[in-house]
């Protein structure tokens, strides 16, 4: 795909951002045609465990059949359209419907309906939950709503072998963390993407990583970055404790010891990969400029105190790190809104936003217009 001269090494257009067709064109042409992250393979492990997300507002609810086998369903009941499962559990035999009580076999086949004489014109055999296709990559399980999207195996690159030293399959995962965002969900993605900002907008950061080696290096439908300690300990004696009791989990790979690193899974799921824990954050675009997001946490499950703590301190200095990037976005969100802002222009610290602009001009045709 070929990008206008005078495009070149710019940001999309602010229209880009605050467009309804835009969004609408996003839902359709990105996300219902892209590999989206539902879960990780221990909330799907044994027959009759399920998960239930959205693609583009779509009730998808992800099961594991009493044969073994992982299923994709729609998760929204061919009655009266009610949401069938909720949130995640075991649905050992049947799915059942809260509304009415219709059932449904754990292939979407409709099984039982109350007061089934009182129907007269349901053709119970046609009845059944449309299925989408699932796959299993490094412990994650993903979920394609197109047929003609290539196949979860090569849609990533080499993902698969960049993550499967991390055995992420093999460790427990934490509860749902729910949040939500004023901000267009490609403000989110953009802002994680570069590192350009963290010497102006992330101080902690900036004490901890070798931000001159911080690099993003873009592959298929992914992004990875890596960023190296410090070999200086922070004046802050929070991030002084980390770097000092910070031991890595059990079996973690050797050459990303030394580093936080971040990984962008196109189109809006970014894993953070910490020597002692790592986290799945999944962005929800929920309209124009609101997002909602789901993190989750995995980790080789060590109680020692030490570990506790280090991971605590991580999560409490990353969470600083996300009460700065929210503001840069609030800023960011409300500037796209300008009447005067067209598009920017990249630096090459920004090849990381780069690259995920270009996957969205490949994707939604007209969306470089300004
Ligand atoms: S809507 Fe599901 S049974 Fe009525
Ligand atoms: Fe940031």
């Amino acid at each position: 795909m070929s990008v206008a001269g005078d495009t070149k090494g710019k940001t999309l257009p602010a229209r880009a951002y605050t467009s309804p067709e835009v969004y609408e064109a996003e839902m359709r042409e990105v996300f219902l045609k892209s590999w989206n992250f539902a879960c990780h393979v221990s909330d799907v492990a044994e027959p009759g465990k399920f998960w239930t997300t959205t693609i583009a507002g779509e009730p998808i609810a992800v099961l594991r059949d009493k044969d073994g086998q992982l299923r994709a369903l729609s998760n929204v009941c061919r009655h009266r359209a009610a949401r069938i499962l909720d949130g995640q559990g075991s649905c050992p035999k049947v799915l059942r419907c809260p509304y009415h009580g219709w059932t449904y076999r754990q292939d979407g086949q409709l099984a039982a309906v109350p007061e089934a004489r009182g129907f007269e014109h349901l053709d119970r055999e046609s009845v059944r939950l449309p299925a989408f296709r699932v796959g299993e990559l490094s412990g994650m399980v993903f979920v394609c709503m197109s047929e003609e999207t290539e196949p979860l195996d090569t849609y990533f690159g080499d993902l698969a072998e960049k993550l499967a030293p991390l055995r992420l399959a093999e460790l427990g995962a934490g509860p749902r963390i729910a949040n939500g965002y004023d901000h267009n969900w490609k403000v989110i993605t953009d802002n994680y993407l570069e590192g350009y900002h963290i010497p102006v907008g992330h101080p902690g950061l900036l004490r901890l990583l070798d931000y001159k080696r911080y690099v993003a290096t873009p592959a298929k439908n992914h992004t990875w970055i890596d960023g190296p300690f410090r070999n200086k300990p922070s004046r802050n004696y929070q991030e002084r404790l980390y770097q000092k009791l910070l031991r890595p989990m059990k079996d973690f790979p050797e050459d990303l010891l030394g580093a936080w690193t971040y990984v962008h899974l196109w189109p809006a799921t970014f894993i953070d990969i910490y020597p002692d824990q790592i986290d799945t954050w999944q962005l929800f675009p929920d309209g124009l400029r609101r997002t909602r997001t789901e993190a989750r946490v995995y980790h080789s499950g060590s109680g020692a105190i030490r570990d506790r703590l280090v991971r605590a301190i991580n999560w409490r200095v990353n969470t600083k790190v996300m009460a700065e990037d929210v503001e840069l976005c609030d800023m960011v969100q409300l500037g796209l809104e300008s009447r005067t802002y067209e598009r920017g222009v990249l630096n090459r610290n920004e090849n990381g936003v780069l690259a995920f602009h270009d996957l969205l001009r490949q994707a939604v045709p007209g969306i470089d217009e300004p």
